[in-house]
């Protein structure tokens, strides 16, 4: 029996579970760092299946370890498992439980085929050259805690030879596999402004430091940042997603509240996008006798695909999958994903997986995981580690 067969079958006969473990998983959805009781089914699923655990880096992370027979590399596998702060609308018997919270970016799926392929890489354990490393990571969503998973040490001893994760994307056919090569997702920043003026009543302007004009002319000032300060061939995006001040009609308010996100594939652009930032932000408001309080993080950094292991990815989905079932992305997408710190460290892939070209988008109220990618997703996870222990 080939390789090709044998994962089929052991695919075939756990498929039905695997199935089930990912509705539950949507049905219970938790967020960013509370992920307790989705960690807790990961990680009795993978304890009944015989599959070594390490203690928590975190708080409510499952890194699990498969030794095979033999030595060799070792590959560390990646799901995130957390969920998304919005009312699901879809209307299935498995939608979420919880008001407020829903899987509505495909995380209980990339648990699910996790979960599927620890449990075919169980069974062919004896096939295996070195060890597999299973990391279910929580956060992954504004929080991005794979970097402080990685921090913390959850991929050393030993550490991997190659990473892999896969994640859902809408508009592919289903169970196909997309990537490229280099840059496939953008660093994001945050920003949050604090504009203090003087208040008073809307009659009487001249006796106040209105910070409401100051906040549109900071968010008008900022858009030329990008058209007349970055170079055009460098892809960026400074967005301004919330202005709150005021209350009512007749009264300028004490302080208003921006804030909002930016997008780059370059670290140089980056530092240079946040410098100006802050340098528009203080000229404003020292014309306008305002004062400020400015804050800026970068939580998420350039997601960087190894080309080898793009390339190695494209065989594998050829050849196990179908000529069919591989689509190399032209750009890359501003979207973060925090992933990019396991590559920042190691070499790897990072690939979508197709979820049918008809698909609500991510992170719409309509979005559900479709099951009909799980199958090829585990088929995917499972010849990717077997497929690079055995090449040089
Ligand atoms: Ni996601």
């Amino acid at each position: 029996m080939t390789l090709k067969k044998k994962i089929e079958d052991l695919v075939d006969r756990i498929l039905p579970e695997v199935i089930a473990l990912r509705r539950t998983i949507h049905r219970n959805p938790e967020l960013a760092g509370s992920e307790l009781s989705t960690a807790a089914l990961i990680r009795n699923t993978l304890i009944a299946n015989g599959l070594e655990l390490l203690p928590p880096f975190l708080k409510t992370d499952v890194v699990g370890i498969l030794k095979g027979k033999r030595d060799g590399k070792n590959i560390a596998l990646r799901a995130d498992i957390d969920a998304l702060p919005m009312q699901e609308l879809n209307n299935f018997p498995y939608k979420s439980s919880v008001d407020g919270r829903m899987h509505a970016c495909g995380h209980d799926g990339h648990a699910a085929m996790l979960i599927g392929a620890a449990m075919v890489l169980i069974k062919l354990r004896d096939e295996l050259k070195g060890s597999v490393r299973f990391v279910f990571q929580p956060g992954e969503e504004i929080a991005a805690m794979g970097k402080d998973l990685v921090d913390a040490g959850a991929l050393k001893n030993p550490e991997p030879d190659a990473v892999f994760a896969i994640h859902a994307q809408s508009g592919y056919p289903a169970g196909s596999i997309i990537s490229r090569p280099g840059t496939i997702m953008a660093a994001i920043g945050f920003l949050k402004l604090k504009i203090i003026g003087r208040g008073g009543h809307g009659s009487r302007p001249e006796l106040t430091v209105d910070p409401i004009l100051v906040g549109s002319r900071i968010v008008e000032s900022l858009q030329s940042i990008v058209s007349r300060n970055i170079d055009p061939q460098d892809p960026a995006v400074i967005s301004i997603c919330r202005f709150e001040g005021g209350r009512n009609a007749n009264v300028i308010p004490e302080e208003v509240i921006l804030e909002g996100t930016t997008r780059f594939f370059d670290n140089k652009v980056g530092e240079q996008i946040h410098r100006l930032i802050e340098q528009t932000i203080k000229g404003v408001c020292l014309a306008s006798g305002a004062i400020y309080e400015f804050d800026y993080k970068q939580p998420y950094i350039p997601t960087v695909n190894d080309s080898v292991y793009v390339e190695a990815a494209r065989k594998v989905t050829e050849k196990y999958l179908g000529s069919n079932m591989w689509f190399e992305m032209e750009r890359a997408l501003l979207g973060g994903e925090d992933f990019a710190f396991y590559l920042r460290d190691y070499p790897g892939a990072f690939c979508f997986i197709g979820i049918g070209e008809d698909s609500p988008a991510l992170h719409n109220p309509n979005f559900d995981f479709n099951d009909e990618a799980i199958r090829n997703g585990i088929i995917y996870l499972v010849a990717m580690t077997l497929e690079t222990m055995e090449a040089n």
